[in-house]
């Protein structure tokens, strides 16, 4: 049995790239016999930047909505809300008295965002012992992240690495698992699709304004009657990624033959996403109209998870001595 722990920051409603590029892998990885999954909701990290209580918690509900929607088994697994195991913070706190400060000064993360925000807290600099401490705490073995966190989990291992060397058996040290053929979802101007470059598509919009997202996809000027490019075409190479195999085909041999222009392809990826995610859109809003739902399942998850946790910390206070 390998237990699996990924967060991820509650930044605002998952889009289709985080549905595509993490949670749906995530959730296909967790059905696996073998495998014990924790998910969190990384909500003190969001608290480095997002100051405005309705916000918090409505960002927390769209992303718990977006996992259950998508049938993560609450029972088999362990999905939580960062805040309310507290625990963490402590763990922080013990982390940080063996964190090298120029790690945390060098990490490229930071060095980013720092350069961009105008508030630059200290939230912000210790992040990734937060990070850390979220892993060790469940003596998580496989991190499941993406390119951008490499460096985090690198420290997160170094960490524990060096506080195990004073204080033995204290952490579990975590393997990083980098999925190489992560997908980079193309956004509706073909670059990465993501929340910060406002060209994403949100799946759970009513049909009205999906519709209307999925008309905004940049194409280019070819002409109705020629044939088209699929390649270099955004609507295309969306509905690839979705499609089955016999209707990408349909839709290729309609790019091909002229006469059909990209409005026309923009409906079929509407409707594609319409029929392929009927299921998960009525389930998504159906929980955010009933957020006592979603709240139940954290709660249930959080007292599951304060278990392993408070286990793992009495532990290290020994160690430590307190
Ligand atoms: P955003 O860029 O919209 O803020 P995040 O950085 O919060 O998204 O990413 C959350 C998760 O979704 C991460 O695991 C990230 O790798 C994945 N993800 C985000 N955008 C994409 C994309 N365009 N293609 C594939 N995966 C993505
Ligand atoms: N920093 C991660 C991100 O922005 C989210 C995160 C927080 C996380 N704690 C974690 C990911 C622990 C994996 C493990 O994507």
């Amino acid at each position: 049995m390998a237990r699996i722990l990924t967060g991820i920051q509650s930044t605002g409603r998952p889009h289709l790239g985080n549905l595509l590029g993490a949670i749906i892998p995530a959730i296909a990885l967790s059905k696996q016999e073998k495998n014990e999954s924790l998910f969190f909701i990384a909500d003190l990290h969001s608290f480095t930047a997002i100051r405005d209580a309705e916000t918090l918690k409505e960002n927390t509900y769209a992303t718990a909505a977006a996992w259950l929607a998508f049938g993560f088994d609450t029972d088999k697994n362990l999905f939580y809300r960062q805040s309310d195991v507290t625990e963490v913070t402590e763990l922080t706190w013990y982390l940080n008295c063996f964190t090298p400060f120029p790690m945390l000064a060098n990490a490229h993360s930071f060095k980013d965002k720092s350069n961009k925000l105008s508030d630059v807290n200290t939230g912000l600099f210790t992040y990734p012992v937060l990070m850390a401490a979220d892993i060790l705490l469940y003596d998580a073995e496989i991190v499941p992240v993406g390119k951008d966190q490499m460096q985090h989990l690198e420290m997160t291992r170094d960490i524990a690495g060096a506080f195990n060397h004073k204080y033995p058996n204290s952490f579990v040290i975590p393997e990083t698992k980098v999925d190489k053929r992560m997908m980079i979802i193309p956004g509706t101007d073909g670059q990465k699709m993501s929340k910060s470059y406002n060209n994403d598509i949100d799946i759970f919009l009513s049909d009205k304004k999906l519709r209307k997202k999925i008309m905004g996809i940049k194409t280019d000027s070819t002409p109705m009657e020629e044939p088209k490019d699929t390649e270099n075409c955004n609507v295309f190479q969306l509905y690839k990624l979705l499609g089955t195999d016999n209707q990408i085909a349909n839709l290729k041999k309609k790019y091909e033959e002229g006469n059909f222009g990209y409005g026309d392809a923009k409906k079929e990826l509407f409707e594609l996403i319409c029929e392929k995610y009927k299921k998960e859109r009525e389930n998504f809003n159906q929980l955010m109209d009933n957020t006592d739902i979603i709240e139940k399942e954290l709660q249930k998850g959080a007292k599951k998870a304060r278990v392993i946790a408070s286990e793992v910390l009495q532990r290290v206070r020994t160690n430590i001595g307190y």
